[in-house]
């Protein structure tokens, strides 16, 4: 187990280019895996959850060529899955495994998907509910938890709504929908990521909404093409946070996806005082992309709640982090979905807050945390729980604090954004 020492900063400045959206990618190989002839991906994500996804698929015989950031995928077809002889290993990935049970649900053979400690403790019975509704056997472990044993058939279509909003879970179900005669409909409460439904209409499915209703026809051709994936905007949030704990920095960030269902963040900085600027904005294949800005502002603070949590769940770690670098404050609340992510990260966060010498009230739904007045943060020994966004959130809180800060495990950065640590140790100045 690896630790990362990170020491105070003065200023960071500079440009950069983030991975490939780690959702995006997730997306975009499923679907080329299932669609008639080659496809070729350029920026696909680094992160070792996309790599999950493409594994998987090879052990249902997709072949494909991984050749640093571009991916070459033979797709398969939406009937050419293989029976897998192995367990399917989705690792650390929440996306994979729930994702990638829709399509298993269609097929007719059985599986089992699997993950590490972590994704076996994370809730499945989300899309356990509605695939079953559909007509496919899934057996878990009591409780809903992976491993899952699918039995896939010819499935039924439905008209579900989801009890959580959760884009994985509305994707799940659009992807057992191609496998359904007629249509299969989805409403969510709030609205979530739409990546799947743009990338479905990209690869030639079809696909309608209405309000917060989507609306997917079953067996769709899909077709191969070529694509490339905008940078993660969930990983260029550590580097707008590290500009706002740092003063005089200004950070610029090129090709970033800027998909309104997951640019919350960027309303919510900005209303807490962030200067950031968005120029360059263009759509490639349904997907906004633009080059960002941002420069060094000391932040109010504030308090993010309701329907806007759904819009930057992936993002409140490095929102919360910067609690003790603004003048009132962050409180956190209506976010109990943070507690089933790949750690506790309310309690992580907490937990982790606390021994840098923040003042954190934790919250069943949420946190607060105080801001400036409390005193500085010190540098300590951050325990991220093999949690991502744990070891990159608390790398930017270290930034500003006195004193080094150690981050245990911080390998478990390479779940999103392998280069992370590098990129930051190259931007900081001292
Ligand atoms: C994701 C959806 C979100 C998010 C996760 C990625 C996706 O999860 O937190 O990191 O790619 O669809 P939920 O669907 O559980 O909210």
């Amino acid at each position: 187990m690896s630790k990362q020492i990170v020491r105070p900063g003065r200023t960071i400045s500079g440009s950069l280019e983030v991975p490939g959206d780690k959702s995006i990618s997730h997306r975009y190989a499923m679907l080329a895996s299932l669609a008639e002839g080659p496809t070729e991906i350029t920026h696909f994500s680094a992160a070792a959850d996309c790599r999950s996804t493409l594994d998987c698929f090879s052990r249902l015989g997709v072949k494909f060529d991984l050749q640093g950031d571009r991916v070459c995928i033979e797709g398969a077809g939406i009937s050419g899955l293989r029976k897998p002889r192995r367990t399917l290993d989705a690792q650390n990935s929440g996306t994979t495994m729930r994702m990638l049970s829709g399509i298993l649900a269609g097929q007719e053979f059985r599986s089992t998907l699997d993950g590490d400690a972590s994704l076996r403790r994370r809730p499945m019975r989300r899309v356990m509910d509605p695939l079953s509704k559909m007509g496919a056997r899934i057996e878990a472990r009591e409780g809903g938890f992976a491993p899952l044993k699918i039995e896939g058939t010819r499935l039924n279509s439905i008209n579900f709504t989801l009890p959580v909003p959760s884009a994985q879970v509305k994707s799940a179900v659009l992807l057992a929908g191609m496998y359904a005669d007629g249509v299969t409909s989805v409403t969510e409460p709030v609205r979530t990521r739409d990546h799947t439904e743009l990338a479905l209409a990209e690869f030639g499915a079809r696909i309608e909404h209405e309000g917060r209703t989507i609306q997917i026809h079953g067996r769709p051709q899909l077709k191969g093409r070529k694509l490339r994936v905008p940078g993660d905007l969930s990983s260029a949030a550590f580097f707008l946070a590290a500009a706002v704990v740092l003063p005089e920095s200004t950070v610029s960030i090129h090709k970033v996806g800027l998909n309104p269902t997951r640019s919350a963040v960027l309303d919510v900085l900005g209303s807490m005082g962030a200067q950031i600027s968005v120029v360059s904005i263009r759509s490639e294949h349904g997907e906004l992309i633009g080059d960002l800005s941002v420069r060094y502002e000391s932040l109010k603070g504030g308090t993010i709640e309701g329907d806007a949590i759904a819009q930057l769940i992936d993002e409140l770690p490095a929102i919360a982090v910067l609690g003790p670098y603004t003048e009132q404050g962050i409180e956190i609340r209506n976010a109990a979905e943070l507690r089933v992510k790949e750690s506790d990260r309310i309690s992580v966060l907490a937990e982790n807050l606390r021994r840098m010498g923040a003042q954190v009230d934790e919250l069943p739904d949420g946190l607060r945390v105080a801001g400036r007045s409390a005193g500085q943060l010190h540098g300590a020994e951050i325990e991220p729980h093999g949690d991502h966004r744990m070891a990159m959130a608390f790398a930017i809180a270290a930034l500003g604090a006195k004193g080094d800060t150690t981050i245990r495990e911080a390998e478990c950065a390479a779940v999103s954004y392998p280069d992370f640590f590098p990129t930051l140790e190259r931007m900081v100045e001292r």
